[in-house]
């Protein structure tokens, strides 16, 4: 059964399969869905289990170190690009205070007149000059590097009046020999210098202060920007882990519901099954097996379990209606037989025991008549005594009165077999004579074993045995019956059809009757079988296949006995029947006889 249900099982799957490989270009979502599902449930409990843990971890994992990662990612980016702002907004911003250092110092210078004073100034603006040039060309490279359309255009702008003021700034300053300034020099330089600030280089220097002013603006604004970007990026990562977590909890939650639907639905369906079964008593009922895994093993064996009670119960009422039947046509069989051998008793002992008078009446009767005969002579009563034969009245009526007590006697012993046989019912053990019954036997079945079938009877000396007689006549009437329905079977008109009947003492607990025949014989396959309820190879109406399951069940079971059967096809068969002498113990299957 099981067999077969899995069998079902995976022609389904194959047609599931073949459908599959034909429609794979357009497969519908359901049927993936139904593809899932057959694999969900060709997995074991355990496995289930697993797989959703694994899955819920995975994805809390993946989640977490995904967010971290992501997040990390982008914070970095935004740092980085904070950073740059921030060195971006540096540079202008230290530019931007060096031009307005320069325009403080180029006023300042041209106001001094001490020498001490003017030639700090000097220094201070040459300082300056030369941190100009150097921010310029730091300005320069991280446009270089990070490409700036606003300050490209600022540089491209202004770089020539940068570079050209502070050369000119440096020329002017450096002019002599500066360790020994004389006031005429401090005049001539301040001339020059004054003329500068009047240039077009030093208004474009200038205006290049203010252009800083608006580019330090935007960059300081970019520079904040980037900053709320980086915070930005920091909840983003947040976000990934949380909702990520909250992912794996949500899987996991729906997960444990489908794992423990699926454990537990098929389980609650068998747990149904096997309670509507008991309550009803309904061994048709069959758990329905939907998964590969142990609950299905499970409703499977449940379905075995079912399957096999039923068969047993089945079995069970056969046997007890085989029982029933058997019991009631033996019981009736034993009835009618008491009746008729109580009812034919009476007339044949009268007719057994008149018969003897008779006899001695027709012995005194014929005395009589011989002496009337010696006195009387009478030619009339001559005439009568020649027409009546008389002479051969008197030689004939002692041989019949003689054959009439012999057929009364003989009828007399039938009554007495049909007496014991019709004890069919008996519970009771008691002393059974095993020749006797054999006799009653073969008495009534004396009919069908014709003159063509010898019985040999090979009687050794037994004890009476305790048992139940009318059983024991019900299985030498089996088997003797099967002996000659053997022989007719064979139906060999010369061979010598003979039944074989041996008794003898095995020991001082059994005895053994041996019952052969050299009728057809039994092949080996139904040496097998020959004991079973039914078993019969006789044509319907001739055969029930009772009597050796009778005759098994009656020296087996009722009397702890052994019976056995050796057959050779066309040789003839013998049948074993070993008995205990002494009633054994109901319960003691100890009880066996060694050959
Ligand atoms: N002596 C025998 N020789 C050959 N076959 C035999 C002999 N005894 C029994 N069998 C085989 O065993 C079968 C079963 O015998 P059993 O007595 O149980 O049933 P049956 O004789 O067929 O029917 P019934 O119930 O009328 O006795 C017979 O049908 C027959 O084939
Ligand atoms: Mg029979």
């Amino acid at each position: 059964m099981r067999s077969a249900k899995a069998k079902n099982f995976s022609v389904k799957d194959n047609q599931t399969n073949n459908f599959s490989t034909k429609e794979s270009v357009t497969q519908s979502p359901l049927n993936h869905q139904n593809r899932i599902a057959k694999l969900v449930n060709n997995l074991s409990i355990s496995k289930k289990i697993a797989w959703g843990y694994t899955l819920a971890l995975s994805i809390a994992v993946v989640g977490t170190v995904g967010g971290f990662i992501l997040g990390d990612y982008y914070q970095r980016q935004a740092l980085i690009e904070k950073q740059e702002k921030w060195q971006e907004s540096q540079l202008i911003r230290n530019l931007h205070a060096v031009l307005l250092e320069l325009q403080a110092h180029q006023g300042k210078i041209l106001v001094f007149t001490d020498l001490a004073h003017w030639q700090k100034e000097r220094t201070n603006l040459i300082q300056h000059s030369a941190e100009l040039q150097e921010l310029w060309s730091e300005l320069k490279t991280y446009v270089t590097q990070y490409p700036n359309k606003k300050i490209s255009n600022f540089l491209q702008t202004y770089e020539s009046s940068s570079i050209v003021y502070s050369q000119q700034i440096m020329a002017v300053l450096n002019q002599g020999d500066t360790s020994n300034l004389k006031p005429e020099n401090i005049a001539l330089a301040k001339k020059q210098l004054l003329t500068l600030t009047q240039s077009n280089i030093y208004i474009q220097l200038h205006e290049s202060t203010d252009a800083l002013d608006k580019l330090l603006e935007t960059s300081e604004g970019n520079f904040q920007r980037k900053e709320i970007a980086v915070i930005a990026t920091e909840k983003v990562r947040d976000r990934i882990i949380i909702i990520s977590m909250l992912l794996s909890v949500a899987i996991a939650i729906v997960l444990a519901h489908y794992t423990s639907r699926a454990i537990a639905r098929p389980l609650k369906a068998v747990h149904d099954v096997a309670r509507k079964v008991t309550q009803e008593s309904n061994f048709n009922l069959q758990a329905p097996v939907t998964t590969a895994d142990e609950v299905g093993m499970l409703a499977d064996s449940l379905n075995q379990l079912i399957q096999r009670v039923n068969t047993l119960l089945a079995e069970q009422k056969a046997e007890a209606s085989r029982q029933l039947i058997q019991n009631e046509k033996m019981s009736s069989l034993g009835q009618m037989l008491a009746g008729v051998a109580h009812e034919i008793n009476n007339p044949v002992n009268f007719m057994y025991g008149n018969l003897q008078h008779t006899n001695a009446y027709f012995q005194n009767l014929l005395m009589l008549l011989e002496a009337y005969q010696g006195k009387i002579q009478d030619d009339e009563l001559d005439a009568l005594a020649e027409e009546i034969d008389l002479d051969f009245i008197k030689q004939d009526l002692p041989k019949l009165l003689q054959s009439m007590q012999v057929g009364a006697k003989r009828a007399k012993e039938i009554v007495l077999s049909l007496k014991n046989f019709s004890r069919l019912d008996e519970t009771e053990f008691h002393a059974v004579d095993i020749h006797a019954c054999i006799e009653s036997t073969l008495l009534i079945l004396n009919n069908r074993l014709k003159k063509r079938i010898t019985v040999v009877k090979k009687y050794g000396e037994l004890p009476n045995i305790e048992g139940y007689g009318g059983a024991l006549y019900q299985v030498f009437m089996n088997i003797l019956s099967n002996a000659i329905d053997a022989l007719e079977e064979a139906d060999n008109e010369e061979a010598n059809q003979e039944i074989i009947i041996a008794t003898q003492c095995l020991d001082e607990e059994w005895i053994q009757i041996k019952i052969s025949d050299n009728g057809s014989g039994i092949s080996p396959e139904y040496q097998q079988k020959i004991f079973e309820t039914f078993f019969t190879t006789k044509p319907i109406g001739v055969g029930t296949g009772l009597g050796l399951s009778i005759s098994y069940q009656i020296v087996v079971e009722k009397h702890l006995g052994q019976l056995t059967c050796e057959s050779e096809v066309g040789e003839g068969t013998t049948f074993a029947i070993a008995l205990p002498i002494k009633r054994p113990n109901a319960h003691d299957n100890s009880a066996e006889y060694s050959t």
